[in-house]
């Protein structure tokens, strides 16, 4: 069992790194911390809601943007040797950072691996702190990046994977995607199904619901296109708004996540809610998402679904 203490930042591949940039700073309202070679790194946490900051929470660097990867930190560092280890043994051959890639990736140890579906995944151990608090261009209110949606090509499968060999539990499910959580947040990955690896949407959390309007109002001016919201999901109680960024990637603000606290760990059941749009938001908005619609019947809705078509 590989003891994952929280999701820890993402690297994203982009053709137009400098577009991500204005993006990701004046429109999701992250730092932009340092920027290495063709890379460019990311803050997003306020230490009074996390009790840390963590160096940089995302990546976007040139390059294909298919290429996506997600990383972790592990509760006990002693356990880094046997966890690679452990998935080598179980079938994941697992790739040791070099210190160059450790060092871009700020953290002591790093390994890398592939995932059932084809998921890049890194696990990292001591990964760096920062000194310095999070201080955006842009206060869209953000306390922190919380979770992301991640495709799957066999959803049941890879819960079992993610829950036997790592120690995420089923908070609920939709249809056949489990949330997943690794620490007291509702959930840390939301696997759904795609007929292709990657992430689906990537969510940072803000203070209160009036941050989720504000930045309603604030995209809509700006031009981003808004896909889902805003509304409330009845699974993680949390209000949400979800938009589209660079490359089509999917970003979502959200407030109020359920948290299941270890004192509740042993009594809580895990929820089946059914593959419909109530499902996803109890207020009525509809989600323009292809992974989030039950009732896109159209011409073309299964490759949609999968992922093969966009949405027109
Ligand atoms: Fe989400």
């Amino acid at each position: 069992m590989i003891d994952l203490f929280d999701i820890r930042y993402l690297r994203i591949g982009t053709p137009n790194l400098e577009d991500a940039i204005r993006f990701a700073t004046d429109i999701v309202g992250l730092q932009l911390v340092s920027r290495v070679g063709k890379a460019a790194y990311f803050r997003s946490d306020k230490v009074e809601v996390r009790g840390d900051t963590r160096d940089h929470t995302l990546v976007y660097f040139e390059g294909d943007p298919k290429d996506h990867t997600t990383a972790f930190d592990i509760r006990n560092h002693d356990d880094f040797d046997r966890i690679g280890a452990e998935l080598d043994n179980a079938g994941f051959p697992v790739t040791l950072g070099t210190t160059e890639e450790c060092e871009l990736r700020r953290t002591k140890h790093m390994m890398s691996f592939k995932d059932p579906s084809g998921n890049h995944i890194e696990i990292v151990s001591r990964p760096y702190h920062s000194g310095k608090r999070y201080f955006p261009g842009r206060d869209a209110g953000i306390t922190h990046f919380s979770h992301i949606g991640l495709r799957t090509t066999n959803p049941q499968r890879d819960e079992a994977f993610w829950c036997k060999a790592m120690n995420a539990r089923v908070s609920d499910w939709i249809g056949d995607a489990p949330l997943l959580r690794v620490d007291t947040a509702h959930h840390s990955l939301a696997l759904f199904p795609s007929a292709f690896p990657g992430i689906q949407h990537i969510n940072h959390q803000v203070e209160d619901v009036d941050d989720i309007m504000r930045s309603y109002y604030f995209l809509k001016e700006k031009g981003v296109k808004i896909v889902f919201g805003p509304g409330r999901h009845p699974l993680s109680s949390a209000v949400m708004l979800y938009f589209e960024g660079p490359d089509r990637m999917v970003y979502e603000y959200s407030v109020g996540v359920k948290h299941i606290l270890p004192a509740d760990e042993a009594t809580y059941r895990p929820r089946q809610f059914p593959f419909e749009s109530e499902s996803f938001c109890m207020w009525g908005s509809k989600p323009d998402l292809p992974e989030f619609r039950a009732d896109d019947e159209g011409e073309g809705a299964a490759e949609r679904r999968a992922g093969l078509r966009s949405v027109s």
